[in-house]
């Protein structure tokens, strides 16, 4: 069953130059290659639920400019719904300007721009969306207020709350309490108050997320990069290691994972089987260059879920 999700979800355009190694202070350096496409972790995480299978709705804000035609066009491209997404008059699109060295490590530095137009007063006009959908998702990318008013209208209408709070934002721990999951990284996990005893073995991690269920969120997934991810939920825990692999571009491939994370959990599976295909998923992603180009489909990610069981 393909599950709806709807994505609150910031949207930027990707200016990414690849290079050798990352400049230091004041150094200017030359890139080994460039590209410009559509990113934004939330327009990633919508793209990527997309290509899993889902039935998504994406609420964004971009400019009344070229970036935003083309942000547009792009989304078209992937076979979204782009109804649910205005341009402002008063702010840019959304930018991320991206340096991708030679392992596939990456430095983004954004700007809001239009993203900034992602209010409360929206989520109250899309409170019927918000209760038809199966889940909602958004990230740290969004204003706090908002996932705040998110959040306390999923608990309203009983539609599942996922937050992936990257970057790590301030937000009320009311709303955290409502996440099932919260999606964090490491360095995320830690910003609300999930930390793992010892050293930080993928273990470790395992059981801080057990411990973090009931106390930080309704369920917790914690992302280990090249470890894989780790997630607890009531009765529920799921320890997956990543599969090895040769990642030429790790941009996004956090939203590729929450993005097939959400897919699943809205189709119906339970959290383990969810934490699996995400893992499979990033594991695709990391190894094609870009965000929104790089997520695998469906029917890629059952089969290296397959392949790697
Ligand atoms: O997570 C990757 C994304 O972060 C990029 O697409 C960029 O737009 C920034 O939001
Ligand atoms: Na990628």
């Amino acid at each position: 069953r393909a599950g709806s999700v709807v994505v609150f979800g910031s949207l930027n355009v990707d200016s990414t130059s690849y290079v050798d190694r990352f400049p230091l202070p004041g150094e200017t350096l030359a890139s080994t290659g460039f590209a410009t496409a559509l990113g934004g972790k939330g327009t990633n995480q919508a793209v990527a639920a997309h290509r899993s299978g889902a039935a998504v709705r994406l609420v964004a804000r971009v400019g009344a400019d070229a970036s935003g035609d083309f942000a547009l066009a792009e989304l078209a491209r992937h076979g979204l719904d782009v109804a649910s997404i205005a341009a402002v008059p008063d702010a840019p699109t959304g930018v991320a300007q991206i340096t991708v060295d030679a392992s596939g490590e990456n430095t983004i530095v954004i700007t809001a721009g239009a993203n900034a137009a992602l209010t409360p007063e929206l989520v109250v006009e899309r409170h019927d969306d918000i209760a038809a959908a199966d889940l909602v998702l958004t990230q740290g990318e969004v204003p706090a207020p908002t996932i705040e008013r998110l959040a306390a209208a999923c608990a309203r209408f009983g539609t599942r709350f996922v937050l992936n709070l990257a970057p790590p934002i301030d937000v009320s721990r009311g709303a955290l309490a409502e996440c099932d999951p919260l999606v964090v990284n490491e360095h995320e996990a830690r910003s609300v108050g999930i930390a793992p005893e010892g050293a930080g073995s993928a273990d470790d991690w395992w059981g801080a997320a057990e411990a973090a269920v009931g106390r930080v969120a309704r369920s917790v997934v914690v992302t280990l990069g090249a470890e894989g991810a780790v997630g607890a939920a009531p009765g529920v825990s799921v320890a997956c290691a990543a599969p090895e692999v040769d990642a030429v571009d790790t941009t996004g491939a956090g939203d590729g994972f929450t993005g097939t994370l959400a897919a699943f959990l809205a189709g119906g599976a339970e959290l383990d089987e969810a934490v699996v295909a995400a893992v499979a998923a990033g594991g695709l992603a990391v190894q094609r260059r870009g965000t929104t180009d790089s997520y695998a489909s469906r029917d890629e990610i059952l089969q290296a879920m397959e392949d790697d069981a």
